[in-house]
């Protein structure tokens, strides 16, 4: 069976170490390609159909606001099925301590019955946040793998380290 890793990342204004930068390629797309070039597989950029604020305080707020109703932001693209897949790499960045709402928006599309999810977040401080105990609470069907969290300002560095873990699963 394939592996997939699936991500979603938005490049733009963020909060790096110590104050504000501008990003032109997301910090947990960096890691989502280190992770596929290391097992292989197919990589998936779930992107939704309305942008975030490009600025980092407007999307702060957003993102707050769709955590706090539980939106499903529509998406812009999906994958048909995942049946051809069993193992999932799945990346986001740690937004209010969890995932971004258009991650569960992805997932909720698809019938997870003995898929075994393996969680990557980049942060700038939280960590993976509560995000694996909100995947196993709402996708029980899935076996939720421990994740890994990286500072988003080492991203780029992170390759090695990155790697190892990945393949650590396959
Ligand atoms: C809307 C929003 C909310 C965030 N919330 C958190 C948070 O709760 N904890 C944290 O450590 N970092 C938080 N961050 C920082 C991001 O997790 C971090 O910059 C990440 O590397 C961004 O990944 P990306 O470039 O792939 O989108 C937040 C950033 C944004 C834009």
């Amino acid at each position: 069976m394939a592996i997939l890793t699936a991500y979603f990342s938005r490049p733009g204004e963020n909060y790096g170490s110590g104050g504000l930068v501008e990003l032109a390629k997301g910090n947990t797309e960096v890691i989502a390609e280190f992770v596929q070039s290391a097992v292989g597989g197919d990589l998936f950029r779930t992107e939704t159909v309305e942008q975030y604020p490009a600025g980092y305080y407007d999307c702060c707020d957003v993102a707050k606001a769709e955590l706090q109703e539980g939106a499903r932001p529509a998406l812009a693209n999906s994958l048909e099925s995942l049946d051809e897949y069993d193992t999932i790499f799945l990346g986001y960045p740690c937004w209010w301590g969890t995932c971004p709402m258009a991650v569960f928006a992805f997932l909720d599309s698809f019938d997870l019955s003995g898929k075994r999810i393996i969680p990557f977040c980049t942060h700038e401080g939280s960590g993976m946040g509560g995000s694996e105990r909100h995947l196993a609470k709402d996708y029980p069907a899935a076996t939720i793998e421990r994740g890994l969290a990286i500072a988003g300002h080492s991203a780029a560095n992170s390759e090695s380290q990155v790697a190892s873990w990945a393949k650590s699963f396959v």
